[in-house]
């Protein structure tokens, strides 16, 4: 019989930035409920403390993806990060005809310099057991024309970049996570409408009719956390979507 190499979340520390909201709480929920010590990265202090109280306790930390010298303060004072998660990131999406360039780009800052600046700093602290799961999307597959371009070469480039850093971290493993529609606060900003309208547009188009809930995007990143022989892997929870026109 052979052995189903599992890495234990019972006691392990996993750092997770954007877990104050949607799919990163989620994922802090689950590892915290399989044992795991968890810290919860984020830019605003009030959703982290009420975050850490629906977790049921975890350590919090302020910092903003995008800014390297806060996200090197996050790892200050700790000693061993078994798992790091990245979840942190917004919506930038504009079509170039009418949006700034510069502010299309913090797409890259947060999906791949933010990432880089993590790792980076957290590499000393992560044993050869450990992984890194970062956050990528269905627009890597299936561009839209709805002004999400550079959100879809970043993302694309979260995939390649994971796919790399496997290889050159090794044994440390590095997946990537890439969710589809996924009723979030992310989409809060459209209004109470606009949200309404674009989850009624998913339950018409999706062929599961409806989109994702972050609790099951979070059973696929404890997947990805407890398989030791899940690497350099782009995992889709997204219900289909991806090939959907
Ligand atoms: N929901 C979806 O349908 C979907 C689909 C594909 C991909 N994604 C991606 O998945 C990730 C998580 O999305 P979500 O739906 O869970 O969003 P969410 O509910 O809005 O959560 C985002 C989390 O990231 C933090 N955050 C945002 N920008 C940050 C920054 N610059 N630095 C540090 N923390 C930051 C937020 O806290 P603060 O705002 O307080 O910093 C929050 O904790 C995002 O990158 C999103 O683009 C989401």
């Amino acid at each position: 019989m052979t052995t189903v190499a599992r890495t234990s979340l019972d006691g392990a520390h996993v750092v997770v930035f954007g877990g104050s909201t949607g799919i990163g709480l989620a994922t802090a929920m689950a590892v915290k409920t399989r044992g795991a010590i968890v810290t919860i990265v984020g830019r605003r202090p009030a959703k982290l403390a009420a975050a850490a109280g629906e977790i049921g306790g975890a350590q919090i930390a302020v910092a903003d993806i995008a800014d390297r010298k806060s996200v090197e303060a996050v790892f200050d004072a700790m000693t061993r990060v078994d798992h790091l998660v990245i979840t942190a990131g917004g919506l930038q999406a504009g079509r170039l005809i009418d949006t700034d360039p510069d502010q299309l780009l913090v797409a890259i800052d947060e999906r791949i310099a933010g990432p880089l600046y993590a790792i980076k700093a957290a590499l000393p602290l992560i044993p050869r057991t450990g992984s890194i799961v970062l956050t990528g999307g269905q627009y890597s597959d299936r561009p839209s024309g709805n002004g999400t371009a550079v959100v879809a070469a970043a993302v694309r480039g979260v995939e390649a970049l994971a796919r790399a850093l496997a290889l050159e971290l090794k044994p440390i493993r590095v997946n990537v996570i890439a969710p589809g529609l996924i009723e979030t606060p992310l989409f809060d900003s459209f209004g109470a409408e606009g949200r309404a309208a674009i989850f009624k547009q998913a339950s018409d188009t999706l062929p599961g009719g409806r989109a994702g809930y972050p609790e099951e995007v979070a059973e696929a990143m404890i997947l990805l956390l407890s398989n030791g022989y899940m690497n350099a892997e782009v995992l889709h929870i997204d219900g289909g979507g991806r090939f959907i026109g």
